[in-house]
């Protein structure tokens, strides 16, 4: 099988393809033919050498894949031959709170997707939503399961709340899409006019572009009529985590995702004394959630936003494009 391979700080030069024999599942493990991966942040935090989490030498990047399980091994009851699933990117992280002990990881301390073939724990393995393809489910597995999180996680949102996310970046469409599922009305912020009106055909009810209003928490408070927003999905870190903390209602919700804006170094402590919110650190999501989200994604027939798919061979070109950071949507990788 043809398998790409990476290291920590090795940088997308640094991505080699290689022949490999395809593995034979043991006891509880299931043989993947990928048909289709998707690329994260995380993939270039790895690659440019400050990931958080433990990574393994000579990875098989990528946490997201999905594919056709082609075998199984001893005792594997979760699935069955021929079965289209998705990968969880904790494996061991089955249901409850986060933990160490479940923190080994896909395409970080445990090779990952960018592979003809994966071998990987059953427990791993979730069934995908029947009317996605393998390139749309691909896209599933940190990004959606992340805002799934974000918005669930916590004290879970009610019909009617609003919710804010920032930027069009993966997990913040994701976000819109799904608070819309939960009947919540959406404040999006965005860099540009044009995403803007992306971001309106894809539900959201008011869209602030935070380059020409760069006081955007005073807009959300005056279109939340003074009260704030009840969730936010914070992927922007220390650069927007002080105008979150302004632009939040009272006992609202700021599920914090990202550092994608390092505009700022610290946030100011009178922001923080001025509310009551609950800060909610988010770690991807465990399997209960994926499977969650799966059925409210099977039920709305949810397709995710996807800007663009690369052959396989073109691998380095994706995440070229990616690092470019233009794209509106999930970046694919797919087999032929
Ligand atoms: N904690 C977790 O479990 C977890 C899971 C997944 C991701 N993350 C983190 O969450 C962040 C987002 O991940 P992603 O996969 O969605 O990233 P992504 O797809 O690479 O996001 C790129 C987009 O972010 C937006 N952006 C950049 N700077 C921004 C700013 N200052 N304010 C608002 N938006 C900004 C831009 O959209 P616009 O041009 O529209 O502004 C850009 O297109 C990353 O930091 C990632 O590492 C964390």
């Amino acid at each position: 099988m043809k398998s790409y391979r990476a290291n920590l700080g090795g940088g997308i030069d640094g991505i080699v393809m290689r022949d490999e024999a395809i593995p034979s599942p043991g006891p509880h493990q299931i043989l993947v033919a990928v048909r289709a991966v998707s690329l994260n942040a995380r993939e270039l935090m790895i690659l440019q050498g400050y990931y958080p989490l433990p990574v393994k030498p000579d990875l098989i990047p990528v946490s997201d894949g999905a594919g056709e399980v082609v075998a199984i091994g001893d005792g594997v009851t979760r699935v069955k031959i021929g079965d289209r699933i998705a990968a969880s990117i904790f494996p061991r992280w089955i249901d409850g709170p986060f933990g160490w002990d479940y923190s080994a990881q896909l395409g970080g301390s445990l090779d990952g997707m960018l592979s003809e073939y994966a071998l990987l724990p059953e427990d791993a393995a979730v069934q995908i939503p029947p009317h996605l393809s393998y390139e749309e489910a691909a896209t599933l597995p940190c990004a959606a399961v992340t805002a799934w999180n974000a918005l669930s996680g916590g004290v879970p949102l009610l019909p009617g709340q609003t919710v804010l996310t920032q930027g069009s970046g993966g997990v913040s469409l994701f976000a819109l899409q799904l608070a819309r599922l939960f009947g919540a009305r959406v404040i999006a912020t965005t860099s540009s006019d044009d995403k803007a009106q992306r971001l309106t055909a894809l539900g959201a009810d008011a869209v602030i572009n935070y380059r020409t209003t760069p006081d955007w928490h005073a807009c959300v408070r005056e279109m939340t009529g003074g009260r704030g927003v009840d969730v936010i999905v914070e992927v922007g870190g220390a650069g927007t985590m002080e105008q979150s903390l302004k632009a939040v209602a009272l006992s609202g919700q700021i599920s914090q995702v990202g550092s994608l804006d390092k505009s700022a170094a610290s946030i100011g402590i009178a922001a923080l004394s001025a509310t009551v919110t609950s800060i909610r650190r988010i770690a991807v999501g465990n399997r209960a959630q994926f499977l969650a989200m799966n059925s409210a994604i099977a039920m709305h027939g949810l397709r995710p936003v996807i800007d663009s798919v690369f052959a396989f061979e073109d691998a380095v070109e994706a995440f070229r494009y990616y690092a470019r950071g233009e794209a509106f949507g999930k970046i694919v990788i797919r087999h032929d």
